[in-house]
């Protein structure tokens, strides 16, 4: 399928607290972004990449990229990860069939993972990265007091790739209003509000998202000295 895949990077990183913006911390070497540019861009079946960068910071992005001919365009992202989405979608050409949408803060992110998601997409709608959940869960009160605990059977956590017929993704994006672009946090969540069938496709791979300087030293060692795969 003829693929455009959206990188959100305009988050500013608070809570890694770098100083920078995320997208840009060095992770073994390169720039956060430039990791899922480049296996987005390995990817066969993605013809155009589209960044949502946090507003004024293009240059900077533009040079974090540079060398990917897939890259569109690079645009200010919004004030919420859903805005971005939306602000990035409006530059994505109208003609690809599918529109894969992930997070710049994701760059264990893989070519294979990114076209098998892609090819699950003649199945279904939309079908997104995610693990099935691990750890015992517990749900806590006011303080770290635990309330309850949570039965985890049936839940996953979920990733980005989230991949997408580009039909349905921008029917749900023009069906949201402004309030839903500030509190939704994925793309799949707004699907399944308007009854989208989604998938779930569990990368058995470390695909951990960078929130904190741990997961940051995580990344880079998986990056750094080799992939587990
Ligand atoms: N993102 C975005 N636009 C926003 C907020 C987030 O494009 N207004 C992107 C981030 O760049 C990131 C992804 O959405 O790639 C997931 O967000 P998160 O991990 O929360 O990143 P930040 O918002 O940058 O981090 P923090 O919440 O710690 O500030
Ligand atoms: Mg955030």
């Amino acid at each position: 399928m003829r693929t455009a895949a959206v990188i959100v990077a305009a988050g500013s990183g608070e809570r890694l607290g770098a100083g920078v913006p995320k997208a840009l911390v060095r992770v073994a070497g390169l720039p956060m972004v430039t990791w899922s540019a480049r296996a987005l861009a390995e990817a066969p079946e993605v013809e155009c990449i589209v960044i949502a960068c946090p507003p004024g910071g293009e240059d900077d992005m533009a040079e974090a990229v540079a060398g990917h001919a897939q890259v569109h365009a690079i645009v200010p992202g919004g004030t919420s990860r859903q805005r971005s989405v939306a602000a990035a979608l409006a530059a994505v050409p109208d003609d690809v069939e599918a529109i894969l949408v992930h997070d710049a803060a994701r760059p264990l992110i893989t070519p294979t993972l990114v076209s098998r998601l892609i090819a699950r997409l003649r199945s279904a709608p939309a079908v997104i990265a995610a693990a099935p959940v691990a750890d015992t869960l517990k749900r806590a009160g006011d303080s770290d007091r635990v309330e309850a605990t949570v039965d985890r059977a049936g839940l996953w956590a979920a990733q980005t790739p989230q991949a997408f017929r580009a039909d349905t993704l921008r029917w749900v994006f023009a069906d949201a209003d402004d309030a839903e672009l500030g509190s939704a946090t994925d793309c799949a969540g707004m699907a399944e509000r308007r009854d989208v069938q989604v998938l779930l496709h569990d990368p058995e791979a470390p695909n951990l998202k960078v929130t904190t300087a741990a997961d940051l030293r995580l990344a880079e060692v998986l990056l750094g000295t080799g992939r587990i795969t």
